[in-house]
């Protein structure tokens, strides 16, 4: 557990390398496990949650090689030969680490196997909620059980013999609509998943690349996925880059003065452009150049940001870049809400109650009333920055905690020139960072050099 101290920046320049796409390298591992053959994977996000997941698919029987990669690829390139006739029983638990989606995703998988599988973490996983997979995985005919009645981690699940439902989710979330569709794939007759709130579609949208047997119909807000029993073939494809690290470098870009970033082939499809959409409705001066209809290129420059309102689809759509958007907020003019955002307190720390102690440390007028998060800010660098005494945070153990802290104390160096001394911030746990970017302080380095 390292703690790390961090600096007010410079304004970044150049092109940002940002890893390959958390959620989109989890479930390429997972399909290439599934894949009766060799499936070959180009930019695989190097976090420890993405680790967690190669590692169990090979505790199953998955043979999993690394293959060169470039230079200034931020991802791993592999060769995964998967297929259900490789597919034994664990020998020992599969320790997912932090991530609750490799833990909820594997549970969906696992529960189509008649063997024993136990699925482990660290504490933080401990306590977020098990029981909205538990109870549809039951329901399809996994004998699935975990502490306080199947609701918390540790989950041991027998499965096998499943058989599809017709479900709708109480929360809205990608990893319980995944955890079921992954568990279809290997159910008789149909599985049906209905969002009220639409959530990101990397599984459903894994299927249609594979020509799988998927239907999405998606009416407003909601979102119907229809899915039938299916063999999934090898595939060969490239992981985009993950919008939500992005986000802390178009964060960071937009309230360091005199930044200009340019940013390649991110993901920005349905339910992961949200931080897009807020911070350009906050007035950032960010120019999105298409490549496909799921990825294009940022090139971001400084901008004076004003408040702004966060609810319903458009939180749902950004839910991981709060962190982030709340320190973007800290440095807006006016206020910005982020209302009914219950879901952010299950996430790898109650990250409502992170952001709020964070913020306050720094001199940020920040308050939680019941599940809403309200900042109110000036456009100028928040005072504690200023006083040039250190200040201590905690990250929670939260990957996304500690980046959102870094970018709010680089950002100080805006007022450095009237105030020679700008404080330093010390961060505990920073090694959380590692969960998704291992390489996250040296990016921001190289930016701030050019
Ligand atoms: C994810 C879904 C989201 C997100 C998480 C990744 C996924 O969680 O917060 O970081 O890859 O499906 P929920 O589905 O629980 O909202």
């Amino acid at each position: 557990m390292t703690n790390k101290i961090i600096k007010s920046g410079k304004p970044l320049n150049g092109k940002a390398v940002i890893p390959g796409d958390k959620s989109i390298s989890h479930r390429m591992l997972i399909f290439a496990f599934l894949a009766e053959g060799s499936s070959e994977i180009r930019g695989l996000s190097r976090g420890d949650d993405v680790k967690r997941t190669a590692a169990a698919i090979e505790n199953l029987g998955a043979n999993l090689e690394h293959l060169l990669s470039s230079q200034d690829s931020n991802g791993d390139n592999v060769l995964i030969t998967g297929g259900l006739s490789r597919v034994k029983e664990p020998t020992y638990p599969l320790d997912m680490g932090n991530s609750g989606t490799g833990l909820r995703l594997m549970a969906g998988v696992l529960s189509r196997f008649d063997f024993l599988s136990i699925l482990i973490g660290d504490d933080s996983i401990h306590r977020r909620p098990m029981g909205r997979i538990v109870e549809p995985l039951r329901q399809m005919g996994a004998r699935v059980d975990g502490r306080v009645d199947g609701t918390l981690a540790p989950l041991v699940i027998r499965g096998g013999g499943l058989q599809g439902i017709d479900y709708a989710p109480q929360v809205p979330s990608a990893q319980v609509k995944s955890s079921i569709l992954l568990a279809g794939m290997g159910a008789k007759g149909t599985t049906v998943v209905r969002e009220h709130t639409a959530t990101r579609r990397h599984t459903e949208e894994m299927c249609q690349l594979l020509e799988l047997p998927v239907e999405v119909e998606s009416v407003g807000q909601s979102l119907k996925v229809s899915l039938q029993a299916c063999s999934v073939p090898p595939f060969n494809l490239d992981v985009p880059r993950d919008p939500s690290q992005a986000a802390f470098v178009a964060v960071a870009a937009s309230i360091i003065e005199g930044s200009e970033v340019e940013i390649e082939n991110v993901y920005l499809g349905p339910g992961r452009d949200g931080f897009l959409r807020v911070l350009l409705d906050m007035g950032a001066n960010i120019e999105v150049h298409k490549r496909t209809d799921n990825t294009a290129d940022l090139s971001v420059k400084s901008a004076n940001l004003q408040g702004t309102v966060v609810t319903g689809q458009l939180l749902a759509d950004s839910i991981d870049e709060v962190p982030v958007l709340a320190v973007a907020a800290a440095y807006a003019t006016g206020e910005t809400k982020f209302l009914d955002a219950g879901e952010l307190r299950a996430k790898e720390s109650d990250r409502l109650v992170a952001i709020e102690e964070g913020l306050l440390r720094l001199g940020v007028a920040a308050k939680i009333e019941g599940d809403n998060l309200f900042i109110e800010a000036t456009g100028r660098v928040p005072g504690n920055l200023l006083t040039g005494e250190k200040i201590m945070c905690r990250s929670f153990h939260d990957h996304r905690i500690a980046m959102a802290l870094s970018v709010a104390t680089m950002a100080a160096c805006n007022e450095s020139a009237s105030n020679q001394v700008t404080s330093e911030l010390e961060i505990d746990d920073f090694d959380a960072v590692d969960t998704s970017w291992p390489g996250f302080i040296e990016a921001f380095a190289t930016l701030q050099q050019n």
